[in-house]
């Protein structure tokens, strides 16, 4: 649980050109954010590739990367040439902030492992590359994808409780009243009651006590780059529902109950079977089960398969699919309880490759919470996909921090 420092809800009133910049998967986002004080904004962005070397490499090489990157997208609009910005830091990692704009990096996640990162400020790191080159630019914030995709739709919505990824990773925050957070002392010029709480929920149950993880939770776990850490986001999220379902299926084939004990050079590479194919597989409507037996015979490179083999290959993705949703409903069921929403109308904002490609999921985590609540309490949660936390939440963030001089 981490204070975000981001305290009080946005009004749509806000104003001015951001930079901002989202570092978290395959691509680094550098962004313009034209925030329009009328409750709509405009946004100009540029994407660059994160090479796999960079991910394991040095920092310094990795910052000096995302320096590099901001200064081509400034190079290619000369009327921001010179002046100075201030920038949001979308940085979605475990962060253990000590301001707006600091922090330390906890532990790495989701297959990143730089070297001479962890227990460093990555605000200080970034900064120092910026000035390398030479950049007008501040780090005015360092924001985590999920306090931006809360803060991205509570500018529409304010009603919006909880903000929540579903995607590589998993996570989620909300709004803690500031008297409860033991971890933060509220300064004499912060007014709000309210603070957003980084929950860092994908580190739930590391100790191993209640999650109820199966023998294909635990080979992934052990093969993990991150062993024994964020076991709830390896049961959930999209980097890890694939590999669950491909250590089931190994089983299934070691015990001749599967493609007759066959299985093939891919079936038997760590993270080959994507969550993309779990989804498609689980949304395989036709007879004959013909997208299944694409994935299996043509990707997956099985020689050959039945349709009852494809039957089971299926019900192995619902399960695992199903699983993670009812598990995610376990997290969001807990905060809206803590909060009292249950039973008032609540909106959940949502954003992550996960929620947006797999159509059942949402369906699935519904199922879960009335079985806990009943249908008329659920009726009144809203799910939102709410688009481009890093973009214009990270921004709005940014403003804050620069309008309340809440940066160092
Ligand atoms: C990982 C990170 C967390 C992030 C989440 C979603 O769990 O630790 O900070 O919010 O992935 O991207």
């Amino acid at each position: 649980m981490i204070p975000s420092y981001v305290t009080g809800r946005p009004t749509g009133k806000e104003t001015g050109d951001y930079l901002a910049l989202d570092l978290g998967g395959t691509n680094l986002r550098v962004c313009l954010v034209t925030l329009k004080g009328n409750g709509s904004h405009e946004i100009e962005q540029a994407k660059f590739k994160v090479e796999d070397s960079l991910k394991t490499g040095d920092m310094v090489d990795l910052c000096d990367f995302i320096a590099s990157s901001v200064d081509a997208f400034l190079q290619e609009r000369p009327h921001l040439t010179g002046k100075h910005l201030e920038l949001a830091y979308t940085f979605s990692f475990p962060i253990l902030q000590t301001a707006i704009n600091r922090g330390t990096l906890k532990q790495w996640t989701k297959g990143f492992s730089c070297k001479n990162a962890v227990e460093k400020d990555v605000a200080i790191l970034l900064q120092e590359a910026l000035s390398r080159r030479g950049l007008p630019v501040h780090i005015a914030a360092i924001v985590n994808d999920t306090v931006g995709t809360l803060l991205a739709h509570a500018y529409r919505h304010p009603e919006t409780a909880m903000g929540v990824i579903m995607g590589t990773g998993s996570n989620a925050c909300y709004y803690e009243k500031i008297d409860k957070i033991q971890k933060w002392t509220r300064p004499e010029n912060i007014e709000d009651d309210e603070m957003v709480v980084n929950m860092e929920w994908g580190a739930f149950d590391n100790e191993r006590r209640v999650l109820p993880m199966t023998q294909y939770d635990n080979k992934l776990n052990r093969e993990s780059r991150n062993v024994h850490q964020q076991l709830y986001e390896k049961m959930v999220a999209g980097m890890y529902l694939g590999e669950i379902a491909r250590n089931a299926m190994i089983s299934l084939i070691d015990h001749m109950l599967l493609f007759s004990g066959e299985s093939s050079p891919s079936m038997n590479t760590q993270w080959a079977f994507e969550t993309a194919y779990l989804t498609q597989i689980e949304c395989d409507t036709s007879k004959d089960l013909s997208r299944t037996r694409d994935i299996l015979e043509n990707t997956m490179g099985i020689p050959l398969t039945t349709l009852a083999d494809r039957q089971i290959v299926k019900h192995v993705c619902g399960f695992v699919g199903r699983r993670a949703a009812r598990l995610v409903a376990c997290g969001l069921s807990g905060v809206l309880s803590h909060c009292g929403q249950i039973g008032q109308p609540t909106v959940v904002a949502i954003d992550g490759s996960l929620f947006e490609k797999y159509s059942h999921f949402e369906a699935y985590t519904r199922e879960a919470m009335e079985e806990m609540f009943g249908q008329a309490s659920v009726e009144k949660i809203r799910f939102d996909h709410a688009k481009d936390g890093s973009g214009l939440g990270a921004a709005i963030i940014a403003m804050i921090a620069d309008q309340h001089h809440l940066s160092a």
